[in-house]
């Protein structure tokens, strides 16, 4: 395999399905070798994306990590260093989106969500910065954030604070490792058509009476190009993220929305 990226390493959480799996197609084809992680529950998914990945010819493992246990995480970018040399790209796109009504919110639902989507985020962070300051020559940390870390919608409101905290992490983390040459950037989607997004328009239908299916087609109409995203348009934006053209791009939540929101 040769190209701009050969002699890069990324990981990629929750890359057994949806937009993990995008992700990992798209920098398996930019050239990047890849450690892809997901829990163990989703091995057999993970095993299939590791095949699939095989043939753009570049090399690719697969690592079980559950990323609300930060000894995992850790686990994941050593065994990544050790198997492939290095880590250059860290993708934390590992999470989760339940709905909520708010006056029912609980805390153990509150704080799983949290365990995942902002820990989960944070300890990947950690770990990777660890290893690229240690190794020298800087890296890229990228997060999945969502255009619900940027504004709340209904029935989201544990999910979007979860995102708005991914953003703040993510600004901490460009602040303070800019000077190892390390940068960090989030990707913000609007409604991708993944399994996630398929629970999400049927708890409408409990939730808001909505038919199967309207949910979707509500946000869809509000894009002016007329849908939601396929997780290969925001694995589009991943491969600029993870890629030398971002080089001066720092600390940004980038939205990839089919212009549905705009600010
Ligand atoms: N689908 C959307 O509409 C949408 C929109 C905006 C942002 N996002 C974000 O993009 C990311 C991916 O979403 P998706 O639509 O592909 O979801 P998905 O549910 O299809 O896939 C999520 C993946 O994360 C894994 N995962 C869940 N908990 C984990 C844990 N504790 N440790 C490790 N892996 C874990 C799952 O096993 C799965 O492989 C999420 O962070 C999500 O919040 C999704």
């Amino acid at each position: 395999m040769t190209g701009i990226n050969s002699t890069r390493v990324a990981i990629v959480t929750g890359a057994g399905q949806g937009i993990g799996r995008a992700i990992a197609h798209r920098l398996a084809r930019d050239g990047f070798r890849l450690a892809l992680a997901d829990v163990s529950g989703n091995a057999k998914a993970l095993d299939g994306v590791v095949t699939e990945v095989g043939k753009f010819g570049t090399k690719a493992i697969s690592l079980p990590c559950d990323v609300r246990k930060k000894e995992d995480v850790d686990g994941l970018v050593a065994e990544t260093a050790k198997e492939l040399g290095q880590v250059n790209v860290m993708v934390a796109n590992a999470g989760i989106a339940p709905t909520d009504s708010f006056m029912d919110i609980e805390p153990k639902f509150f704080d799983n969500l949290y365990e995942v989507n902002v820990r989960g985020v944070l300890f990947s962070y950690q770990a990777a910065a660890r290893q690229m300051i240690a190794q020298g020559g800087g890296g890229k940390l990228i997060a999945a954030c969502s255009v619900s870390g940027i504004g709340v919608g209904i029935h989201q409101t544990a999910y979007c604070s979860s995102k708005f905290a991914v953003r703040a992490i993510n600004q901490g983390a460009a602040l303070e490792l800019g000077k190892y040459g390390i940068t960090a950037n989030v990707y913000c989607p609007g409604p991708v058509l993944t399994d996630m997004w398929k629970k999400i328009d049927d708890d409408f239908v409990t939730l808001d009476g909505k038919n199967s299916g309207g949910r979707t087609k509500e946000l869809a109409d509000l894009s002016p190009l007329g849908r939601c995203a396929e997780p290969e348009d925001i694995a589009k934006l991943v491969g600029f993220l993870a890629g030398p053209d971002s080089d001066f791009v720092n600390g940004q939540a980038m939205q990839c929305n089919g212009g549905a929101w705009l600010s």
